[in-house]
């Protein structure tokens, strides 16, 4: 099995930390690991894995290969890169790394897409999930894991688990992604319903014949690009024909579209760090509720988040806020509103 490690996005709502140039991947978790070694470590301690290939943009591969270079840890499976000179999103990232793997190991090989903006707690439970998943991928299927939802979040898709395949595996009925409030709700109170964790488990071939059929101008314009490019190592896309790839993600792709997809729901910790409400998590509270990463003086205040990179913060008389302070930008804002952060991105592009 080949570990895919996808890393690109932008991560806009947890500016000002992630940037363009510094996006999520590279956020520092309060332990000192970034995302993407995490994400590196997790593939390397998978039973049975032969390689890792990350997919990620050239402005960001000398930094990814850093990332990885500072964990020096035990002996790794082969290293592979493939580097995108622009960002088309997650179809054709993954389709790239099929495209790759059936080249070198053949269509049949297994690929275990992995996201790297996301934590896992439970190394065991997940493995043993992707054991599941790695035998239903080998039936053919297109596994995702299914994360059991807690309250109607818009920024996940959702998977409807239909008749049971295996011990623990299941067809998927409907693909959902990103469903509006109301629809979330409804996939609550109905029940049935998990996210999906973005983790995806296939054959090289099953994907890239879903993509044919499902994005097929995905598949030329990608397969056009992969031919255009000449091999070498690390392997760079051709630029010209890369930019007229469309930028689709694979759930919109592929995963809504596509009849044999499976789940495995799992419950190994798993979190997406989409957001500083989520990110705040990982600091420890204090007896008030607060959690501080850096230094602060808080008075009289509650259930506040504050994160400065050298900066003192003072905070008195306020509650459920999110401060997140870096030498060129400070970010303040309620709790209840941290997702409306990828506005301020937004913003700020249009004056750019
Ligand atoms: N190489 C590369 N190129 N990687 C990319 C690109 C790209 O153009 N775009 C995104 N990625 C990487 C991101 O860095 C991240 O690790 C992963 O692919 C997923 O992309 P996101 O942009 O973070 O997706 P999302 O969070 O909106 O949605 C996905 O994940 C959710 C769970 O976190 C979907 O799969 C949802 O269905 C899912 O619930
Ligand atoms: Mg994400």
């Amino acid at each position: 099995m080949i570990a895919v490690i996808l890393s690109g996005g932008a991560g806009t709502r947890l500016w000002p930390v992630s940037r363009e140039l510094y996006p999520k991947p590279f956020m520092r978790l309060p332990d000192g690991q970034s995302l993407l070694q995490k994400a590196l470590l997790r593939a390397v301690s998978l039973p049975g894995v032969s390689e890792v290939l990350t997919v990620t943009g050239q402005e960001h591969y000398y930094s990814t290969l850093n990332e990885y270079q500072a964990l020096r840890v035990g002996d790794y499976p082969p290293l592979v890169f493939v580097i995108e000179p622009l960002r088309r999103n997650t179809a054709p990232a993954i389709a790239l790394a099929a495209l790759s793997v059936s080249e070198r190991h053949g269509a049949d090989e297994t690929l275990l897409v992995l996201s790297a903006d996301h934590l896992i707690e439970d190394p065991q439970a997940f493995a043993e999930a992707v054991e599941r998943a790695k035998a239903a991928a080998q039936r053919g299927y297109l596994v995702t894991f299914g994360i059991q939802p807690n309250y109607p979040a818009t920024g996940f898709g959702y998977l409807e688990r239909g008749e049971p395949l295996a011990e623990g595996v299941y067809a998927v009925r409907r693909f959902v992604e990103k469903p509006d409030a109301l629809r979330a709700q409804g996939y609550l109170e109905q029940g049935g319903f998990y996210w999906n964790a973005g983790i995806f488990c296939f054959q090289a071939g099953a994907y890239l014949e879903a993509l044919q059929t499902h994005a097929p101008e995905v598949y030329r314009s990608v397969l056009r690009a992969w031919e255009s490019s000449p091999r070498e190592t690390p392997q760079y896309l051709d630029t010209q024909t890369f930019h007229a790839v469309p930028s689709i993600s694979v759930d919109y792709a592929v995963m809504e579209k596509a009849e044999r997809v499976a789940v495995v729901p799992s419950g190994f910790g798993w979190s997406d760090l989409g957001s500083w409400d989520a990110a705040a998590l990982l600091v420890p509270a204090d007896p008030e509720g607060n959690r501080v990463l850096g230094e602060a003086v808080l008075i009289d205040t509650h259930n506040t988040f504050v994160q400065t990179e050298g900066r003192l913060v003072a905070a008195i008389g306020v509650e459920d806020l999110v401060i997140v302070d870096t030498p060129d930008a400070l970010l303040v804002t309620r709790k209840d509103k941290v997702q409306d952060v990828k506005k301020v991105v937004e913003q700020l592009q249009k004056l750019e």
